[in-house]
């Protein structure tokens, strides 16, 4: 097997903003910006390597040959709920992406992933697909996500997180073998209930301010 195809974006901006989020004290309201503001900035490193294509413009000068990204347009999947904080950010930066959307919740006493909501572009067999939940913990919902993805034809699937533990990225790893992760930091470990050690506590409950 090889070793997991992992970008650890070091940016000064991301690590800061992380940080920042980490922190016990940060406010729902703040929690949500950072959040969305580390989306935009991660979605330009995980867009890094998309093909381009050059195409005939025409500047108030003259015509030219100009680069314009090649293919159909980016499919953006959020996984419900965390992951809808990274959406504005990334929408702000590829506004015509597609949108699908991944609803799983934790069974608590399990920990597996149970899906209750999906809905994604019919085809995803030729978009490059963006995956994308702040936190990849155990792994399970990443894993569950990506095979319902690939079960619309996903291919070229990219998965971005914030924060991951060593055991998410190996047992995601194992199940999707092909799908590159992005995460702006690797913790030391998942405690008990499975959440990420240091971390920043429940990404969904920071959001949104429902504990
Ligand atoms: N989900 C979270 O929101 N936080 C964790 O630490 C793990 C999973």
């Amino acid at each position: 097997m090889t070793a997991p195809d992992v970008h650890l974006v070091n940016h000064p901006l991301v690590q800061h903003k992380l940080s920042l989020m980490r922190e016990r004290d940060r406010s729902t309201k703040g929690f949500r910006e950072l959040l969305n503001e580390i989306g935009m900035l991660l979605c330009y490193e995980v867009t890094r390597d998309l093909p381009l294509e050059m195409v005939e413009i025409e500047t108030p000068l003259s015509p030219m040959q100009a680069p314009k990204i090649a293919g159909k347009k980016l499919t953006l999947a959020p996984i419900l709920r965390a992951g809808v904080g990274f959406l504005d950010g990334m929408l702000a930066l590829v506004p015509s992406a597609r949108v699908a959307h991944v609803g799983l919740y934790r069974n608590p006493q399990t920990l597996e992933a149970v899906e209750y909501y999906f809905k994604a572009p019919q085809d995803l067999s030729d978009r490059t697909t963006i995956l994308m939940d702040p936190m990849l913990a155990t792994g399970n919902s990443a894993i569950a996500a990506a095979s319902l993805l690939k079960a619309r034809g996903g291919r070229d699937i990219r998965f971005v997180c914030l924060l991951a533990a060593p055991e998410g990225i190996a047992q995601f790893h194992v199940r999707h073998p092909d799908i590159p992760i992005w995460t702006a930091a690797i913790d030391e470990r998942l405690n008990d209930h499975g959440y990420i050690v240091p971390g920043l506590g429940d990404a969904g409950d920071r959001m949104y301010g429902t504990k």
